[in-house]
């Protein structure tokens, strides 16, 4: 993400970081089932590593559509004997693959994480980034959670113009969303505490700072919400 812009080895950082504590939190509140889209090349410790240090009988669905993952999918199954983890390749633009998948390994009569960390700025509106998000919610009983982080330009908007131009003659569209827009996908759940944040900003106490993620902007949002 943003690979022409300086600050990305610490927005990734951030970034894993703002799911360590997530996870952490969702576990301790009794989350037990997991749906990762957008799991990136395993980064110990995985989402699963954590849940399960925490709650080792926590079943994880990861999924993500590079090929590159899939080929380093072996490290995000190997989890506890009393929990499950899974990896699908498919493409969040296709809820129903994703959805077909999960079913095989999450009970969808029982409370899940559904967490796009860092995946949303990929999904152009175009593409029904909004809708796509509110078509999987829809399929997660009460008691859910929806995790999500997502690049912004309102708070570098020419340096994010800059980096989004370079990224689109590149090839990739980068679809950077503005508070707003970001808070549209939790339409219908409760914000948890502290509501939409600069990641690093998210309950720090429950996880380690990352170097150098003070030094200047992260040009983000996170949040966590719940499905009443
Ligand atoms: C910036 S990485 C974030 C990885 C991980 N969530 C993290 O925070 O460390 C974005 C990931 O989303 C995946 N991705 C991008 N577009 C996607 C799509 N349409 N469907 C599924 N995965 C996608 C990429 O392959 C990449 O692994």
């Amino acid at each position: 993400m943003l690979a022409l812009d300086p600050r990305v080895p610490v927005m990734a950082r951030v970034n894993r970081a703002f799911m360590h504590r997530t996870t952490n939190w969702l576990a301790g509140q009794g989350i037990r089932q997991f749906l990762d889209v957008g799991t990136g090349i395993p980064t110990e410790p995985n989402l699963h590593q954590v849940a399960q240090r925490i709650a080792p009988d926590a079943r994880v669905v990861y999924c993500d559509n590079d090929p590159i993952v899939l080929a380093h999918a072996v490290a995000l199954l190997r989890g506890t004997d009393e929990g499950a983890t899974e990896y699908l390749q498919a493409d969040v633009r296709d809820p129903d693959t994703i959805l077909d998948g999960a079913r095989k390994v999450l009970d969808f009569s029982r409370p899940i994480a559904l967490s796009l960390i860092a995946l949303l700025h990929f999904v152009p509106d175009e593409d029904g980034a909004h809708e796509l998000v509110a078509r999987l919610l829809a399929e997660l009983p009460s008691g859910s959670y929806l995790v999500i982080t997502h690049a912004t330009a309102d708070f570098t908007p020419e340096e994010s113009q800059a980096a989004t131009e370079k990224l689109k003659a590149a090839g990739v569209t980068l679809a950077l969303r503005s508070r707003e827009e970001f808070a549209r996908f939790f339409t219908g759940l409760d914000l948890i505490e502290p509501g939409i944040e600069v990641p690093h900003r998210w309950h720090p106490e429950l996880g380690d700072p990352v170097p150098g993620q003070d030094d200047g902007v992260i040009p983000g949002y996170g949040a966590v919400g719940r499905k009443p």
